[in-house]
């Protein structure tokens, strides 16, 4: 299947690529209200195209927050403790807060989200409402299939088949589950083969030895982390940025303390384990 849609036909929406491998700015769409039913066909299409949505002036309640979310899925919940900065009024809805008085900065290295699920979820909605005004808080964004794309066919044939343990309790506590995913997978929607290891949650190739595993990850984290198929966000006041976490690595960078940068972030269940189809 090829499902990458390229040349998708976009009658309402203004899709502008933010960066030749990932991501777009989405125009000509306001999420304060119910999108039409071609609005949601065309937002599904730009989400499979383009990996990262990116989003301007968009002042989101928590309903609307929500409604975006189950456009595409359900409602999910982090899989780690939850900390006095993740709390929000709302269960729906998780709180991002950093400051010089709360100074911890939450996603600040380059993962996958909740890898170390058995399902891991399918995407994530974060939105903010402050930023800093020293021109830090930007949140970095990998494809992981130009990443994969990017690989000689000898190095494609040898990591399939592979499969890595993905650990949780060392970054979120004990009580965390671990899960094992292949090391390449299908999207389930594109259909795109792409890289599934990151350095927050993997820890182990298995079926090699230890010094092969560690040879390995090292050398794919660089890979991945190649100027070719990264970028960085650059928020203003009331931006989204809408990821699909089956095929993109992201890492808030936290350049920005004592400064705040505030908003809330909404995940969405992912539907199936990573599998290599
Ligand atoms: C995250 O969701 O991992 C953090 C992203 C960000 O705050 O930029």
């Amino acid at each position: 299947m090829d499902g990458t849609m390229v040349g998708t036909d976009y009658q309402i929406l203004e899709l502008k690529p933010y960066n030749p491998s990932i991501g777009a700015t989405v125009g000509n769409i306001d999420l304060t209200r119910p999108l039409r039913d071609q609005e949601i066909a065309e937002l599904k299409a730009a989400f499979t195209e383009y990996q990262v949505l990116f989003f301007r002036d968009q002042k989101i309640s928590h309903n609307d927050h929500a409604r975006l979310a189950g456009y595409f899925g359900t409602i999910g919940q982090h899989v780690g403790k939850k900390t006095n900065s993740q709390e929000s009024d709302d269960p729906r809805v998780r709180k991002f807060y950093a400051s010089g008085d709360v100074p911890r900065v939450s996603g600040n290295l380059w993962h996958t989200d909740q890898s170390c699920a058995p399902v891991p979820p399918m995407a994530s909605i974060l939105y903010l409402h402050t930023i800093p005004d020293n021109g830090g808080g930007d949140t970095g964004y990998a494809s992981m299939y130009a990443a994969y794309d990017a690989l000689s066919d000898r190095m494609k044939a040898h990591l399939e088949g592979l499969t890595a343990v993905h650990e949780g309790k060392h970054q979120f506590g004990e009580g965390t589950p671990d899960a094992v995913h292949p090391v390449v997978v299908r999207h389930p929607v594109s259909g795109r083969k792409l890289l599934y290891v990151n350095p927050a949650f993997t820890i182990k190739i298995n079926d090699v030895s230890y010094e092969e595993s560690e040879a390995l990850l090292k050398f794919l984290y660089a890979h991945c982390l190649q100027e070719e198929w990264t970028t960085r966000f650059k928020w203003a006041p009331h931006s989204i940025a809408f990821w699909d976490n089956r095929c993109v690595w992201h890492r808030a960078i936290g350049d920005y303390l004592p400064q705040v940068r505030s908003g809330f972030r909404v995940q969405i269940e992912g539907e199936s384990p990573p599998v290599m189809a």
